[in-house]
């Protein structure tokens, strides 16, 4: 054997080595060891996602009237007095969307399909500068603000869990939903 091959085949028998090491030392398989298990806390943290039927909403209730007080503490400085707009979008309108313009102003009011999605991003998203933070019931209430503020829910009503996927969004008739038996 000449001395190059020799040197390669050292070279691959110690790399098969270097695996087979590694595969004892975390019992994956042939796989590079980096990283660890994702443990199921972890991933409770991040599977927060809300479907438009209500999966996975928190339990608990919000109004109007208690919403009111968390966006005037927490909202305001960015989406203006009453969220009707400020440095940041509005988030209640009366802007309607002019058929056909797509590059029209959109809002919760004129475009948002599901009501359940208020839920899913104020509690991910907001306040912009501190997601996470919303307590559930912050989160309940201030959608309840949203939707009365907007004259889709009565002002009194009351969301949880059950009334919020049955409220209608005005624009929920436009998006068309191409393979309905996915989802
Ligand atoms: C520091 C500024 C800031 C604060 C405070 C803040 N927001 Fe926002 N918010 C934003 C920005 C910026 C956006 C636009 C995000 C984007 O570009 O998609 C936004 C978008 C939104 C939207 C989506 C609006 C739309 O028409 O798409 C909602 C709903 C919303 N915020 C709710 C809230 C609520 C509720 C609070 C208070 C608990 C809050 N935000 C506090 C900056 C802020």
């Amino acid at each position: 054997m000449s001395t190059f091959k020799a040197l390669s085949l050292a070279m691959i028998l110690s790399a098969a080595g270097a695996v087979a090491l590694a595969d004892d030392m975390n019992g994956l398989g042939n796989r590079p060891n980096l990283g660890q298990k994702i443990t199921e806390s972890d991933i409770k943290a991040w599977d927060i996602t809300i479907l438009p039927d209500g999966t996975n909403l928190p339990p608990g209730s919000g109004t109007a009237a208690a919403g009111a007080k968390v966006i005037a503490e927490k909202c305001t400085i960015c989406h203006g007095e009453g969220a009707k707009g400020g440095k940041n979008a509005a988030l209640i309108t009366d802007a309607p969307l002019p058929p056909g313009q797509i590059e029209a102003n959109k809002t919760i009011k004129n475009f948002w399909a599901n009501a359940t999605t208020l839920y899913d991003y104020v509690r991910r998203a907001m306040p912009w500068n501190a997601p996470r933070t919303l307590t559930d019931q912050e989160v309940w209430d201030v959608v309840a603000y949203i939707l009365a503020g907007n004259k889709i829910i009565d002002e009194k009503a009351v969301m949880d869990a059950k009334t919020l996927p049955q409220v209608k969004m005005p624009n929920r008739d436009n998006f068309i939903i191409r393979f309905p038996d996915r989802i």
